[in-house]
């Protein structure tokens, strides 16, 4: 079985044998070098980074990101250089002083009101979405569900008129596709500008009229309008195909562990919280992140150098022996629940945890009241990517 995590073949086996190369490089004394092969001008060029795959290598990089850090870029593949001139950057890909700034701007923006308005919106449309699966058609779960809920729970916190939330759901699937082995074709640049544009143009209206949602505040917050454009975008990107895939992988696990499920039916209230992390740990939908170590540094006992690209292996960490008991297990009950999936800590955390957590237990509570049989009828199509876990397809019936 092919070790090579610099290898498209590698993210195309199934995911028992990726976790089974995990569960060894783990074992491993040292981290474990990668080289990667570059194409186009850079052919030939030294390339590679070097794996962290233990929990406590995660956490402790996430948690120093002034060796550890962003600014190269932390997706698979790189965001294009182009893209970040001519689009700007967006946090995700920044490190401080920029990062704390603009994260400072945004975590303001996420004010009391906006997530109490958002939390009600989830529940309103978790409820909507539930009663039009109720039509008694078998179909395809992730067109029906799990992409509906997070694009239009993102959407109407930032207040994008809902005559374009299909334009918008194009144009993510578009725009996420670069990290998948297999490309859409025609995505790109166009996609992203057109996402850029509308957002401007939402906010060219709350600049005049504010109100109450997110671009209103950080329009208020004086956001200037390519760093508007830019947040969207990784909003949408890291909240709604990353909601999605877990949404999807939740109705797979339960499926496939019907104890769990049965548990979950007795007693939703005091189950849901323990579901939504198991799940997030158990499916890891962002699989990978990419730091550049920028000083020599020891971690661990082991020394990385500095320029070294290392890859934050998230979906690894989340199955360590030494930190989750029998970590194959789905386990709704497991307490405490230390994962990683949001990521590892330190000032990049997820941004969306809460609304992520609000939006699977929002969901599976309608689904699970009103179609108590709910299930997968066949295994998910799902798309080959090194960088997160993400299901196109999933056949059910209720
Ligand atoms: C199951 C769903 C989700 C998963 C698994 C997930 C996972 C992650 C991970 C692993 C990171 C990187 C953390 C790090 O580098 O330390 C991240 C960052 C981020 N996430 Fe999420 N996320 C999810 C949902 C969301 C949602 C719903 C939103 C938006 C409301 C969101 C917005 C963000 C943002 C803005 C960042 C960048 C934060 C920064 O760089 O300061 N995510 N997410």
């Amino acid at each position: 079985m092919s070790w090579q995590l610099s290898e498209p073949a590698f993210w195309r086996r199934p995911e028992r044998e990726r976790a089974a190369v995990f569960a060894r490089l783990r074992h491993l004394d040292a981290p474990v070098f990668f080289p990667e092969r570059r194409s186009g001008r850079h052919a030939g060029a030294a390339a590679g980074f070097t794996a962290l795959v233990r929990h406590r290598d995660v956490v402790a990089a996430s948690r120093r990101p002034e060796v550890f850090r962003s600014g190269h870029g932390v997706t698979t593949p790189r965001p294009a250089r182009w893209a970040r001139l001519l689009l700007g950057d967006s946090m995700v890909n920044l490190d401080d002083p920029r990062h704390a700034e603009l994260r400072g701007i945004v975590a303001r923006a996420f004010t009391p009101r906006v997530l109490a308005r958002a939390a009600a919106d989830i529940d309103h449309v978790a409820a909507e979405i539930a009663g039009t699966v109720g039509a008694g058609r078998d179909g395809d779960f992730v067109t029906a569900v799990a992409a509906v809920l997070p694009l239009r729970v993102i959407c109407s916190m930032m207040g994008i008129p809902a005559a374009r939330w299909t334009q918008v759901l194009r144009q993510v699937d578009a725009t996420s596709s670069h990290t998948a082995l297999r490309r859409m074709p025609g995505s790109g640049l166009s996609d992203l500008l057109r996402l850029q544009h509308l957002v401007a143009e939402v906010a060219h209206r709350r600049r005049r009229e504010p109100a109450g949602d997110l671009i209103s505040a950080l329009v208020a917050a004086d956001l200037g309008r390519r760093e508007l454009g830019s947040f969207f975008s990784l909003l949408l990107v890291a909240g709604v195909e990353t909601t999605r895939n877990a949404i999807a992988h939740a109705l797979w696990l339960l499926t496939r562990h019907p104890e769990q499920r049965d548990l979950l039916l007795t007693d939703f209230d005091r189950y849901g919280p323990g579901f939504a992390d198991e799940v997030i740990r158990y499916s890891s939908p962002i699989v990978q992140f990419r730091r550049t170590v920028a000083v020599d540094v020891e971690l661990h006992g082991h020394w990385l150098r500095a320029g070294q690209d290392v890859m934050l292996c998230y979906a690894s960490a989340n199955r360590d022996e030494t930190v989750f008991a029998e970590p194959e297990r789905f386990d709704l009950t497991r307490s405490p629940n230390p994962h990683v999936g949001f990521g590892g800590g330190g000032p990049h955390f997820c941004l969306g945890a809460v609304l992520a957590r609000q939006e699977l237990t929002a969901i599976f509570r309608q689904l699970l009241t009103r179609f108590p049989a709910i299930r997968a009828t066949g295994p998910p199509g799902y798309v080959p990517s090194s960088f997160d876990h993400r299901i196109r397809r999933l056949p059910f019936a209720i």
